[in-house]
């Protein structure tokens, strides 16, 4: 069958290549080469319309065009008929003549014009400033990209070409696709293979604003394994394939699928609420079953943030190893308590234990906090533990004698006007929950308070009642998770 070969033969190539240029080299360019089989299912995501006379497509950053081949040949095999028309952007001279053979091969058997443009596709052409001569982006019908992953310094010429997006040193994966959204036609579809780091976090934000004033996402497929996506290569990335389509309809659910491997043995498909998988503050949650699905959507009906609820979590004061000078092994006069995350114990603050330095002797306000009830959390833990989010309960009446207390910058903690109000953020915090809900939106083992602070909660209210529920209780997740079912459903 001709149109299988097309696809075989630009394998061969490409390996003939991988083989000729050695790894570290083709790192620096960020060059990776999509495996068979998630060009083909990357190929497949997007909706065709066969009506259309001609289609114009785009694959920037192509290294030896698989991609592309991968496109062609499914539009081909499926029955578009109209004229084809591509356009490469590759600025590795190295791959060109791979590149070259491979659409020249494309052309001849199933009928295509192409152009290979040698340049670079994030400086050749302005981003969203109108440049000089107000000239329109130039538009395509189906955009596809393998773009390349490598951070590049802030004041790199691609950073500074595209500033809207930017928040200080970016990666080039995301400015590839910013600038593939400006080249999309409206109405029309473009499907990438990128990392997952876009999907959270203030490092993205303002490319997430760009995504989402244009786009709206209509498939996802996660990879459960790190490696095997990029063929013969171990890529140490998460990476996800995504389709988004330029339009300001949402639609109702977002087609996910996920496969453990880029064989796509076993893949499961599920659809999700649009608005589970894009929450209002514009995190995007990579829900892998329909259970994490439902955790989603009970945590997202809450209307109130930490930060609405004036309850910010902040960072612990004290950088230990700054400060020896004003730390102490020992209760001497004029100390205060300082807290780290060994005190966190079962639900509650123990303080002292016995460890070194758990005392302050200082006059600096900067050092010192009010002593009033607090919930500390550990900002640290580790892989192999059950549980991301380990808090307890600090109350001003265990250690009333201080007008001032510390803690060290490895805890978080909550400020609280009540002790019912430490309980309930403690019910919250506490809950399988919020416990899952928190590694599903991030993957790290740190708790970062930025992203605390702005997952929804109840109201301040209902805290302060799920908290009076929990007083006299075992301070247990099972008795958290009960409270918590009562007032989220
Ligand atoms: C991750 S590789 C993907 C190659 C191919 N699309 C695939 O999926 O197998 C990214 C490619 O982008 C090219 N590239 C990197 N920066 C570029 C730029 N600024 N403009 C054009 N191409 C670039 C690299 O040389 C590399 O071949």
């Amino acid at each position: 069958m001709q149109s299988k070969d097309s696809l075989g033969i630009a394998y061969d190539v490409t390996s003939s290549f991988m083989e000729s240029i050695p790894k570290k080299e083709r790192k620096k360019y960020g060059q990776f080469f999509t495996s068979r089989k998630t060009a083909e299912y990357m190929a497949s995501m997007f909706s065709i319309n066969y009506n259309k006379a001609a289609l114009k497509l785009l694959d920037a950053g192509a290294g030896t065009g698989l991609l592309t081949v991968a496109l062609v040949e499914r539009l081909r095999k499926s029955g578009y008929h109209g004229d084809i028309f591509v356009v490469c952007y590759e600025n590795d001279t190295r791959v060109l003549s791979t590149l070259s053979e491979n659409l020249e091969n494309l052309k001849k058997s199933l009928d295509i014009k192409y152009e290979i443009r040698v340049e670079n596709y994030l400086t050749s052409q302005s981003f969203l400033s109108p440049d000089l001569y107000k000239k329109k982006a130039e538009q395509f019908d189906m955009i596809i990209g393998n773009p390349p992953y490598l951070k590049i310094a802030k004041d790199a010429p691609e950073a500074k070409a595209m500033p809207e997006v930017c928040h200080g040193a970016p990666n080039l994966y995301f400015l590839f696709w910013a600038m593939g959204i400006h080249n999309l036609k409206d109405e029309e579809e473009m499907v990438y293979i990128i990392p997952r780091s876009w999907t959270s976090g203030a490092y993205f934000q303002r490319f997430r604003k760009y995504l989402f004033h244009f786009c709206v996402i209509t498939s996802i497929h996660i990879f459960g394994s790190r490696d095997k996506v990029f063929d013969g290569e171990s890529v140490l990335q998460e990476t996800m394939i995504i389709k988004v389509k330029k339009t300001r309809k949402k639609p109702l659910f977002v087609k996910m699928s996920s496969s453990e491997t880029s064989d796509f043995d076993g893949i499961k498909y599920y659809d999700v609420d649009y608005n589970t998988i894009v929450a209002p503050n514009q995190f995007v949650f990579l829900v892998t079953s329909e259970e994490e699905a439902e955790i989603l959507t009970r945590v997202n009906r809450q209307t109130s943030t930490l930060e609405s609820d004036q309850l910010q979590m902040r960072t612990g004061i004290i950088v230990d190893f700054r400060t020896r000078d004003v730390l102490r092994d020992s209760d001497v006069d004029g100390s205060y308590p300082l807290f780290y995350s060994q005190h966190i114990r079962n639900g509650r603050v123990l303080w002292p234990v016995g460890r070194e330095a758990e005392y302050i002797v200082t006059d600096r306000i900067g050092y010192l906090q009010e002593n009033t009830d607090y919930l500390f959390v550990k900002r640290f833990t580790s892989k192999e533990e059950k549980r991301r989010l380990q808090c307890g309960i600090y109350l001003k009446a265990d250690h009333s004698q201080y007008k001032y207390i510390s803690t060290q910058n490895k805890i978080n903690y909550i400020k609280c006007e009540t002790p019912e109000l430490a309980y309930g953020l403690y019910v919250i915090l506490n809950s399988s929950l919020y416990d899952s809900y928190y590694r599903i939106l991030n993957g790290s083992t740190q708790v970062n308070s930025t992203e605390i602070n702005i997952m929804p909660v109840p109201s301040k209210d209902a805290i302060q009642l799920m908290g009076q529920e929990l007083i006299g209780q075992e301070l247990t997740e099972s008795n958290c998770d009960k409270i918590i079912d009562k007032w989220i459903k």
